[in-house]
């Protein structure tokens, strides 16, 4: 399964990157405010540090950029999807899951610009971004949850009608929060989660690996090693 991270954050992706080695990133409108950035500024920072990496399973990085929340209507979508695409050839454009993100993610497919269908919550949603020919179907997870809605088998359908037809959208699991989402998407087959560098640090620790360590610590100390 492969780790995008979540963030807009230029010094976050880097670090993510260079130690356990992130396949891509997705952003939003939030994490762009986040960063303290310009919108322009930030996708020309992105552009520059994606130029030379090489991401195993793509044949480029891919980060996702997501159109003016604003835009409802497929053309105007389609139109701020070009100036983007036009940044770099590693964008995909982040659509939102209404007629015209659907409309918008079909004709920018049909281009040639790759497309990421976003804000989706039911298997019914993800099987559009499948059918148009999406490169990622964006479906969250944490946002549930903390509704109180139990993901396990929201996830495993969606997996599950992909099989079923053989479609090749890759499926995000996003807003994931915790190390036990990340297992659970992973074991029903989702093919990418993609967290804050937070979360993938907290699933990387476990107090008992700690434990291990001060434990061989006292018997290498007792040991002769030489
Ligand atoms: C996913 O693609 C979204 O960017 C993200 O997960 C949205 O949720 P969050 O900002 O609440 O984590």
């Amino acid at each position: 399964m492969k780790y995008f991270l979540d963030s807009a954050k230029i010094d976050e992706i880097r670090e993510a990157y260079e130690t356990f080695g992130i396949d891509g990133v997705t952003t939003n409108p939030n994490h762009i405010m986040n960063s303290g950035k310009p919108f322009k500024a930030v996708l020309k920072e992105l552009a520059d540090f994606v130029k030379e990496k090489k991401i195993e399973g793509y044949e480029k990085f891919p980060i996702s950029v997501e159109t003016n929340p604003h835009l409802t209507k497929a053309e105007d979508m389609i139109a701020m999807g070009r100036d983007i695409a036009k940044l770099s050839p590693n964008f995909v454009i982040k659509l939102p899951c209404i007629p015209g993100g659907i409309e918008a993610a079909r004709k920018l497919e049909q281009e040639g610009i790759r497309t990421n269908l976003t804000l989706v919550f039911s298997p019914s949603q993800a099987l559009i971004a499948a059918k148009n020919g999406s490169l990622f179907v964006s479906p969250f997870v944490g946002w549930k949850e903390a509704s109180g809605e139990d993901c396990s088998q929201y996830i495993a359908d969606i997996v599950e009608i992909y099989r079923n037809f053989d479609y090749k959208t890759e499926i995000i699991c996003a807003a994931i929060r915790t190390g036990k989402q990340i297992a659970e998407c992973a074991a029903m087959g989702a093919d990418i989660v993609t967290a804050g560098l937070q979360v993938y640090k907290d699933s990387f620790y476990h107090p008992f690996t700690d434990y291990g360590i001060n434990k061989f610590c006292a018997a290498w100390d007792k040991t002769i090693t030489d």
